[in-house]
């Protein structure tokens, strides 16, 4: 398949892109698109063979169900049953990086869901996502655009190294502005469960229910067996090909220790960037100041992919706290470390 790769520069100026992008969705088409987030692979969420070209694409068993992405929070009537806790979340974070699992309604097929009677819905705030969103007149359905096994993309570049060939269409938008996948919660009454930290915290969430409970598969492995409220949890998530090991410690021994390793043997790192001027700059891949959690989201995905490029037996980073945006980063790295964290004394 020929790929068509559009830039998107000027948005009300390239109008008719985004019409041409729409019409290949309405037709049962693949469109890449940019939202704040990640980017996403789309086809039309009431088509029950997009979703199977969606899974074909990314190479992703059909069990793991799609996000549905609507123009405003409204439009989430015609195809899920909404309740009041869903308008709150809607009117605090949407259009936003916010997922909400709701039972859904006839006009989204099972294959959307991967079977489940529940639906994911989000409202996205990139402008690009939005207007192609509002002409195609349709929920568009998009997992994350990478293959399946890899980092979701964040760029344009690895949207084309991965879905090349595999799509009809890839708008570029640049670079996305929080990096990490949305945050996903379900609904219960007043209570909220949430199954994937993101750009949206727990304290913010907090905020506008009284009751919420982080899933145990945000931090913890799962046990052999154990059932999961969220199909993504229990898939072998995204690793590097060398081992990816997470540190723990007080700075300044943190520091030494990949001082120590980097004569050693042949690392990568992701860092802070004020370490780089301590370390060698040899495979070194900064990813924002220890304080800057909003800089180390945007990055990680693209430091990890650069990682994997290099030749390095092992891959170290820093084990992220767990509040705020950390809770994200946390869940991401936690995951691609294979639960792999040494605590330097
Ligand atoms: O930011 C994002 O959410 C991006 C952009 C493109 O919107 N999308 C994304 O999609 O990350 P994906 O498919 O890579 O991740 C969606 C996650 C999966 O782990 C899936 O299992 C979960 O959402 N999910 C989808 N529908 C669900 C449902 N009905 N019940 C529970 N989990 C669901
Ligand atoms: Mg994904």
């Amino acid at each position: 398949m020929q790929t068509q790769h559009i830039k998107i520069e000027d948005l009300p100026g390239q109008e008719a892109d985004l019409r041409r992008a729409a019409s290949i969705l309405k037709e049962g088409g693949l469109v890449v698109f940019p939202t704040e987030t990640v980017y996403g692979l789309g086809g039309d969420g009431t088509n029950a063979q997009a979703a199977e070209k969606i899974y074909a694409a990314k190479g992703r068993p059909s069990d793991n169900p799609l996000i549905i992405h609507i123009a405003q929070p409204s439009d989430a009537e015609a195809y899920a049953v909404t309740n009041p806790t869903y308008y709150r979340l809607a009117k605090a974070f949407m259009p936003g990086p916010l997922t909400v699992i709701l039972p859904k309604k006839d006009t989204i097929p099972l294959s959307t869901t991967g079977g489940l009677e529940t639906v994911a819905v989000r409202c996205p705030s990139h402008p690009v996502a939005r207007r192609l969103i509002e002409l195609a007149g349709i929920p568009i359905a998009a997992p994350s655009a990478n293959l399946s096994g890899k980092p979701s993309p964040t760029c344009a570049a690895h949207v084309a190294e991965d879905m090349d060939g595999r799509v009809d269409m890839i708008l570029d938008g640049g670079d996305c502005e929080i990096g990490l996948e949305s945050t996903i919660v379900k609904i219960d009454g007043n209570s909220l469960t949430l199954l994937r930290p993101g750009g949206i915290t727990y304290d913010a969430l907090c905020m506008v229910c009284e009751n919420v409970t982080v899933a145990s598969a945000v931090t913890h492995q799962l046990a052999d067996g154990e059932r999961v409220l969220s199909p993504g949890m229990k898939y072998r998530h995204y690793a590097p090909t060398a081992p990816l090991v997470l540190l723990s410690g007080e700075a300044e021994k943190v520091l030494r220790f990949l001082q120590t390793q980097q004569k050693e043997k042949n690392c990568a790192i992701l860092c802070y960037d004020e370490e780089c001027e301590h370390l060698n700059r040899a495979n070194l891949l900064p990813i924002g100041q220890k304080k800057d959690l909003e800089t180390q989201a945007k990055r990680l995905f693209h430091a990890l992919r650069d990682a994997d490029g290099t030749d390095a037996e092992i891959i170290y980073a820093h084990l992220p706290p767990m509040e705020g945006l950390g809770l994200a980063l946390y869940n991401r790295m936690i995951r691609a470390a294979a639960h792999t964290v040494q605590t330097i004394e």
